[in-house]
């Protein structure tokens, strides 16, 4: 059985659209608010981080865990990967899989001192953990760009480059290392762009000096 927490999310429901495919693998997934339907391959339980209440219960039996639930509060950020490590190291949990994001100096990052709190608190737990270290996805810089737009000042930094790539090819990875079942992997993804932040923004805005074709192919097909 393969546990995600944060299963609802921008790449939790990618996640579980690439593991569907492989009905061998049933999944159980994590929500703060369950609603979807339980069915043979997926199981949804009530957990909230911030308290744990359920873990216990939604562990048994997960051989393999995804944390996806990261960057969200700031003390669930660190409270809530303790909570989640340890009562997976007591469930003997083979494998913990991370998705941290490449990138800690971008706004929408995450605190990387919690995020470097975070990984040394799961490695502490004993449970063989991988992380894999990604770059934005272009939905996730849709998503910044949609949230900020209304604001009078943009919270870019300037001249930090980055290397979106799509969701689903990091999910797809994802999928990829559950599938194999191998622990104790780092895997580092980026696109094959490299695109500064005030580029996306003016391409957001569809300024006339727009030159990226990755970006633009990603919003003409939005
Ligand atoms: N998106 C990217 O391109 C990208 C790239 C690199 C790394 N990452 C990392 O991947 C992770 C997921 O990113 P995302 O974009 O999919 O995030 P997201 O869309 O914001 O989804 C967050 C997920 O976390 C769950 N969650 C939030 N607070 C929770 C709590 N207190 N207890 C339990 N679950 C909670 C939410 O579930 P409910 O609301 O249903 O409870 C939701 O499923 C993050 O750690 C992010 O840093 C993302």
């Amino acid at each position: 059985m393969i546990g995600i927490i944060g299963g609802t999310g921008l790449m939790g429901k990618q996640l579980c659209r690439h593991l569907s495919q492989q009905p061998e693998l049933p999944l159980r997934i994590a929500s703060r608010t369950p609603s979807q339907q339980q069915n043979e391959c997926v199981q949804w339980s009530r957990i909230d981080l911030a308290d744990g209440q359920g873990l216990g219960r939604f562990l048994q039996d997960v051989h393999q865990l995804v944390h996806l639930a990261w960057n969200q509060q700031p003390l669930v950020d660190i409270g809530g990967t303790w909570r989640l490590a340890y009562r997976a190291a007591q469930y003997q949990v083979q494998h913990l899989l991370y998705l941290s994001p490449a990138q800690p100096d971008l706004p929408f990052s995450g605190n990387r001192d919690n995020r470097k709190e975070a990984i040394l608190l799961m490695r502490q737990s004993g449970v063989p953990l991988s992380v894999v270290e990604s770059q934005p996805s272009f939905e996730a810089l849709l998503r910044y760009c949609i949230q900020t737009a209304a604001l009078p000042l943009w919270a870019i930094p300037n001249g930090k480059k980055i290397a979106p790539l799509p969701a689903s090819q990091i999910a797809g990875s994802l999928a990829t290392l559950l599938a194999s079942g191998n622990p104790g992997q780092r895997v580092v993804l980026k696109g094959e762009e490299q695109l500064s932040l005030r580029q996306l923004v003016s391409l957001y805005r569809r300024k006339p000096n727009a030159t990226s074709t990755a970006w633009e192919s990603f919003l003409a097909g939005t």
